[in-house]
């Protein structure tokens, strides 16, 4: 079963995050009044560092040493987008960053990034402005060029950018048909210097030759009339994986940076090993024994057949744990996975603990790290959430913990 695609939720806040172990980031962290609010039972969700670090390598190591643009959009795919930028900058195999959001993009020039920024969302005139003016490269694909050459007139230096052309995935980039004229109208003003040219897969694997094929006819087209069209970019996760012909000159991947495999079948494929560098915990708040015939959530969702222990931990939809989590998925408590049961309301969940009382309110609850059988690939088989909403849907407002 093919879970892992994803239902984007771009909801993308910079987050405050506890810091456990790196004094010397700059990160966020809770304010004061917030930290003693919060309940020690409260989810919170763990950035695992080093496993970051190796990811990176690996990816570098599979492209051989291209460089890599982390796509860190939808606050950072739950790690916290300022976190995750602080943690990666210092590797060397990090050409920048890519968002979607123009206040994801500032807020990581505001906390003192100064690798690359290419902003990948919509933008008007007032926004590419203020994009510009803060060292943010915009992805252009309308015939933006009178706004370009105020901007450059204004700065006295032409605006860098990158070029995005539409092969076949039909959200944003201009048509590959339509893209000739507006890639020489906008090489052919002095307020543009193209940076880079680049398309999205739409992961079709058979689709994406024709892509490919589309965006190099394209691009081999405008060289040959010696225009040049910067570094090429085409790769995220996926392409890692099944196009090493599409890696160009700097790949562009976002959830192999975060450890976690964007489809399960490339688990076992020896291709690249990643290490997932996010994880989702709660501590048990309350443990019971159901009697045969008792009932558990909503509209008694389950019933008991036996006397059984259920657990009950403090994590819902609202935190980001999906409600299809109630149809296999499980939590791993005190080295165990318990299967979750009933349904996933908007802060709880509940977990088949079995006839004995094997848990115990307080402990530590794992809705998926980096261990086998609760990684969020896991999960994702389990129980049919995708990977990409397991992480980009966590709640923006949960504690992030960097270990
Ligand atoms: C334009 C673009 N490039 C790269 C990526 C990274 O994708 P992935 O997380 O699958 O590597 C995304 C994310 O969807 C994207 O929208």
């Amino acid at each position: 079963m093919k879970h892992s695609r994803r239902a984007f939720l771009e909801a993308g806040l910079a987050l405050p995050a506890v810091v456990t172990s790196a004094p010397e980031l700059t990160i966020e962290r809770i304010p004061a009044s917030a930290q003693t609010k919060d309940s020690s039972f409260d989810p919170w969700v763990e950035i695992h560092r080093e496993n970051l670090r190796h990811n990176v390598q690996e990816i570098s190591r599979r492209v051989a040493a291209r460089p890599i643009l982390a796509v860190i959009k939808n606050n950072g795919y739950g790690t916290g987008v300022t976190n995750i930028a602080q943690l990666l900058e210092p590797q060397s195999e990090l050409l920048g960053f890519a968002v979607v959001k123009l206040h994801e993009a500032i807020s990581l020039r505001d906390v003192g990034i100064r690798k690359p920024i290419l902003l990948l969302g919509p933008l008007d005139e007032q926004n590419l402005a203020d994009a510009v003016g803060r060292n943010i490269l915009p992805m252009v694909y309308t015939p933006l060029g009178p706004a370009l050459d105020k901007i450059a007139a204004k700065t006295q230096k032409p605006v860098p950018l990158h070029i995005c052309i539409d092969t076949g995935i039909g959200r944003v980039g201009v048509p590959y048909h339509q893209a000739a004229p507006l890639v020489r109208d906008l090489a052919a003003r002095k307020s543009v210097r193209i940076q880079g040219t680049m398309m999205t897969f739409t992961e079709d694997p058979d689709f994406d030759k024709e892509q490919l094929r589309r965006f190099n006819e394209t691009c081999s087209s405008l060289e040959k009339d010696g225009i040049a069209l910067g570094k090429k970019h085409t790769a995220s996760s996926f392409a890692l994986f099944q196009h090493p012909d599409a890696f160009f000159d700097v790949v562009r991947p976002g959830m192999a940076i975060y450890g976690i495999y964007s489809e399960n079948e490339f688990r076992h494929t020896g291709v690249l090993d990643l290490r997932p560098a996010i994880s989702l915990k709660a501590r048990v708040i309350y443990t019971k024994k159901l009697r045969k015939g008792d009932s558990a959530g909503y509209n008694r969702a389950y019933l008991a057949k036996d006397d059984v222990w259920v657990a009950t931990l403090p994590v819902g939809h609202a935190d980001g744990w999906p409600r299809v989590a109630a149809k296999g998925a499980k939590v791993r408590i005190n080295g165990d996975l318990y299967p979750v049961i009933a349904s996933v309301s908007a802060s709880h969940c509940i977990v088949e603990i079995g006839s004995e009382e094997k848990v115990k309110i307080g402990d530590t609850a794992v809705f998926f790290d980096a261990q086998t059988g609760s990684r969020p690939e896991d999960v994702s088989e389990s129980c049919g959430a995708s990977v990409y909403d397991l992480t980009m849907h966590l709640n923006p407002l949960l504690p992030r913990r960097i270990i």
